[in-house]
């Protein structure tokens, strides 16, 4: 495939992966993406998991048609990129390695060498001419490890992003893009919103025609959409408007008080209502939702003194991934003990910028006159 007269796509797609990064379902599969540029010298952007070595060394061979490659720029250590790397250098003993500092000090910890001899060291800013085609090294580290490098080829304007961009899902299957770029990207890389928006500060410098991402599609039109929805997602900003309400239910009544809310919220006016049972939905698409929107509302049961299981990963999770700037609305069940809500507001207390609404709904194990007039208040709260 053919990205500009002088790169060239090398990737390869993964249909066989169960888990990627041996957590994330990916029922499209994974692209592992790989580009060659064609000039006075010869460079190749990345490698690809191990799986795939021999289909990638036989792509690249084939977009070389009979020359050698000068360089492999390896912008990123993670095996999905960097398990090729090793066979790449026996078949091209001539080639020379292109990396950071950090990403040379890992190859020695994955591959018992560094390539000393054969490596060349960028930082950022430093250039490497390869004819008419000139690479500018841009320094990336957090997007998502501290190694990662991205690079600007001047010539075609061409931004190699690694994982910047990228998304779930295999090139060969037809899919929308945002949905599973924004699972990938809360998922993978969320925690490190700082780290993505300096370097969404250096590409707003250079004039880009095309992103060129370790995963999914190659994007070469309209890229003020893809730049926009980063810029939104690492600053952890609201994309949508709307609410979304997660909860788990044991047998049934805290499920009834989360779907009446919808409703509810649906009557109010709210233009989007997204609900999930965390017990069953993938917890990535929830974590997506999650930060989609500006409201969360939380419903679970006490449990083992406690929260049910799922809601405590799920509240974690957002925690971990640095979940802020949103409202937050509380539902709790409990039987013979109402402390669910307490036991989340304490696990919401690391979260930067949460507001807790005002109205806490209380169900004493079914929905009751009382009850149902918190949830009511809680719905007018939420829509107002
Ligand atoms: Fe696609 Fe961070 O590896």
């Amino acid at each position: 495939m053919e990205i500009t007269k002088d790169i060239k796509y090398i990737g390869v797609n993964d249909h066989k992966i169960d888990l990627f990064e041996g957590q994330y379902i990916v029922p499209n599969g994974m692209a592992y993406n790989s580009y060659v540029i064609l000039d006075d010298k010869v460079a190749v952007m990345d490698s690809v998991d191990a799986n795939f070595t021999d289909q990638w060394l036989s792509n690249l061979a084939a977009a070389l048609d009979g020359r050698k490659p000068d360089y492999l720029v390896v912008q990123h250590m993670e095996p999905d990129h960097s398990g090729s790397i090793v066979t790449f250098t026996e078949v091209y003993p001539d080639a020379v390695v292109v990396s950071s500092v950090k990403a040379f000090a890992m190859m020695g910890q994955f591959f018992g060498t560094d390539f000393a001899g054969r490596q060349l060291v960028v930082k950022e800013g430093a250039k490497l001419e390869l004819g008419t085609h000139t690479l500018q090294f841009i320094g990336a580290p957090m997007v998502h490890w501290p190694e990662v490098i991205m690079t600007y080829d001047s010539t075609d304007k061409v931004l190699f992003s690694a994982d910047g961009f990228g998304k779930f899902g295999a090139l060969d299957v037809e899919e929308d893009w945002a949905c599973e770029a924004r699972r990938y990207y809360f998922g993978i890389v969320g925690k490190y919103g700082g780290p993505v928006q300096t370097v969404l500060k250096k590409a707003a410098k250079l004039d880009i025609q095309t992103i060129c991402p370790l995963h999914g599609p190659v994007l070469s039109e309209d890229l003020g959409y893809y730049l926009n929805l980063y810029n939104t997602w690492s600053s952890y900003q609201p994309e949508s408007e709307g609410i979304f309400i997660a909860y788990t239910s044991v047998y049934g009544n805290t499920k009834k008080a989360a779907e009446l809310l919808a409703k509810k919220l649906t009557e109010k006016g709210c233009p989007k209502v997204s609900i999930a049972d965390l017990a069953r939905e993938d917890m990535a698409e929830a974590v997506e939702d999650a930060f989609r929107y500006g409201t969360l509302v939380l419903a679970t049961t006490t449990y083992n003194g406690d929260i049910f299981p799922f809601m405590r990963t799920f509240i974690e999770t957002l925690s971990e991934h640095g979940y802020q700037n949103r409202r937050i609305a509380l539902i709790e069940n409990g039987s013979w003990a109402l402390t669910a809500a307490k036991v989340m507001r304490g696990l919401l207390e690391s979260c930067k910028n949460v507001t807790i609404a005002e109205n806490v709904v209380h169900i004493k194990s079914a929905l009751n006159e009382a009850s149902l007039s918190e949830l009511e208040a809680l719905a007018d709260e939420l829509t107002k």
